[in-house]
């Protein structure tokens, strides 16, 4: 039963993007912020080598992770959670999410008015507690809406309970939502309902988001085509306004959260739980909480204990997040950063995969591991963290024992390969050289040529070692002509390991190494 679970740290930006400027930005940098907090505490993403990621070094070093890490750069031009997520879930945004700093221009307001028969008052940035203050009582007494933004891309919308039913308030958003696409596309439509008296207004808790839908398809959507769970935890549902989700849970905490993502170990499904923490950014990080943000993140690291201890062998985890919120910076906003990548599970490796290119990346990499067609942006990673299965280890172990027996007396590059047959059997070989040196047989060939005049011509998987004295201390793949050998037998996706020494190695294919090869296909 495999089962991918991406818990995003909200705005735990991993230091900034080169762009960083473009954005308002310069020295932000969250996780190394809070990393200075006495309230700081870092142990079970140590040990997973959350500190051995790339522009982490201020962060204590493990020498052997228990996790694969990586730290990824955004492609959208945006550092927003809506379009984070969305590249998180396989969709890049090309261009920011419209945002009014001066408030909506007439075509947009003039439209609204006219299908929702009420005028407008505001429109402007403006806090939302304020501006309840402020215009609470001309909307009461004129019954006009208050229409107002912030510097995130939203049109928002107050009205007093009893002037304003309800219904008709999440109405006038609907509307607002069909008016505003296309250049005006903004990322939410709010309805912010408030009772009260003059002096006294208070907003309930009404609220009700009306998102973007993601403008393709997403990991999310993929995963429920192919008829997955996709389980939401906390405010995922509406950042993808419901498509792709086929079961949520909304939260009022990360505590909550945590909560709910244990508890979804103890369900039985195959597909994704995607849970989002919003206490670091909602919290902390726009209130420049530096000591809260810490604490928070303390809290998730002990709990992350717990959680990890209690995954089932098929279950991958991805921890990340999806922008910064540099609470020790100047301003009160998103900060645009890398984000931190912390792959945990049994069926993963500990690699460091260094720094990529695309949040979009984990999509792909999560459709690969659950082994669902995606046509999703970014380039997944699966096969270069994957553990190796018994299979790799045992070909792998052959293709070394082969490597002892090579003939190498003229170069001294000792080569030793091991291919398994369709049945499980393995026959080694290793290179032979000759003084005339032509008749050289390779490693590949001759692991190939054994098991073919055995009567052996189905193979499903091999393994290649070498080096200069015996030592494998880097990869080298296999020369041409024993790609074209292989491409006699095998076919282009079967697995090539190349080693790089007795433990580690690079997962290839055979159509990798040999596109477009002249195969017996061509000979009939
Ligand atoms: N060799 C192999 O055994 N396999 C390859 O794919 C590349 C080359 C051997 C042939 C020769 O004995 C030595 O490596 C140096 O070329």
């Amino acid at each position: 039963m495999k089962r991918a679970f991406i818990i995003v740290l909200d705005s735990l930006g991993a230091g900034e993007m080169p762009d960083a400027r473009l954005f308002g930005d310069h020295d932000c940098h969250t996780l190394k912020r809070i990393s200075q907090s006495p309230k700081f505490r870092f142990e079970t993403l140590k040990k997973l080598g959350m500190g051995n990621i790339d522009g982490q070094e201020f962060l204590p070093q493990e020498e052997n992770p228990a996790a694969a890490v990586c730290r990824i750069a955004e492609r959208s031009m945006g550092k927003d959670t809506t379009i984070g997520h969305w590249e998180i879930a396989g969709v890049v945004s090309p261009s920011p999410m419209p945002v009014y700093p001066d408030g909506f221009p007439a075509e947009i307001l003039d439209e609204f008015t006219k299908l929702t028969g009420r005028g407008v008052l505001c429109n402007r940035p403006y806090s939302g507690t304020e501006v309840i203050k402020d215009y609470g009582e001309e909307h009461v007494k004129t019954g006009k809406l208050i229409v107002y933004t912030s510097a995130d891309s939203v049109f928002q919308i107050a009205a007093h309970e009893e002037t304003v039913p309800l219904e008709d308030l999440y109405e006038y958003c609907r509307i607002a939502r069909k008016i505003l696409t296309g250049k005006h596309a903004v990322g939410r439509v709010i309805a912010r309902p408030f009772t009260g008296t003059p002096g006294n207004y208070t907003r309930t808790a009404n609220r009700h988001d009306f998102s973007l839908l993601p403008p393709k398809q997403t990991l999310l959507d993929a995963l429920s085509a192919a008829g997955k769970t996709v389980y939401a935890i906390g405010k995922i549902n509406d950042i993808f306004a419901g498509s792709g989700v086929t079961e949520k849970v909304y939260t009022h905490s990360n505590t909550e959260g945590m909560k709910y993502a244990l508890e979804a170990l103890d369900k039985d499904f195959e597909g994704l739980c995607f849970v989002n923490l919003v206490d670091f950014d909602m919290l902390y990080g726009h209130r420049q909480d530096i000591d809260g943000y810490a604490a928070a993140f303390s809290e998730f690291d002990s709990w992350l204990e717990t959680f990890i201890g209690s995954m089932g062998e098929e279950d991958v985890l991805f921890i990340t997040a999806d922008h910064g919120c540099d609470p020790g910076d100047d301003h009160t906003d998103h900060t645009r950063e890398h984000i931190p990548l912390v792959v945990y599970g049994k069926p993963v490796a500990p690699v460091n995969l260094g720094t990529r290119k695309g949040f979009c990346d984990i999509a792909a990499t999560v459709a690969e591991y659950l082994g669902i067609s995606y046509r999703g942006d970014g380039t997944g990673f699966w096969r270069d963290i994957a553990a190796p299965t018994a299979e790799e280890k045992a070909v792998c172990k052959a293709a070394l024992e082969a490597q002892k027996a090579a003939y190498v007396p003229y170069s001294h590059f000792a080569v030793g390969a091991a291919i398994m047959t369709a049945d499980g059997k393995i026959y080694k070989g290793c290179n032979i050289e000759s003084a005339s040196y032509t008749p050289t047989n390779c490693a590949e060939r001759t692991a190939i040529f054994k098991a073919v005049s055995e009567g052996d011509r189905e193979f499903k998987l091999i393994a290649v070692c070498s080096g200069k004295n015996g030592k494998s201390e880097s990869a080298f793949p296999p020369c041409g002509v024993c790609r074209q050998v292989m491409a006699e037998f095998c076919k282009p996706e079967m697995p090539v390991l190349v080693m790089k020494d007795g433990e580690r190695f690079d997962r290839l294919t055979l159509g990798e190494l040999l596109p477009h090869s002249f195969t017996p296909d061509f000979m009939e």
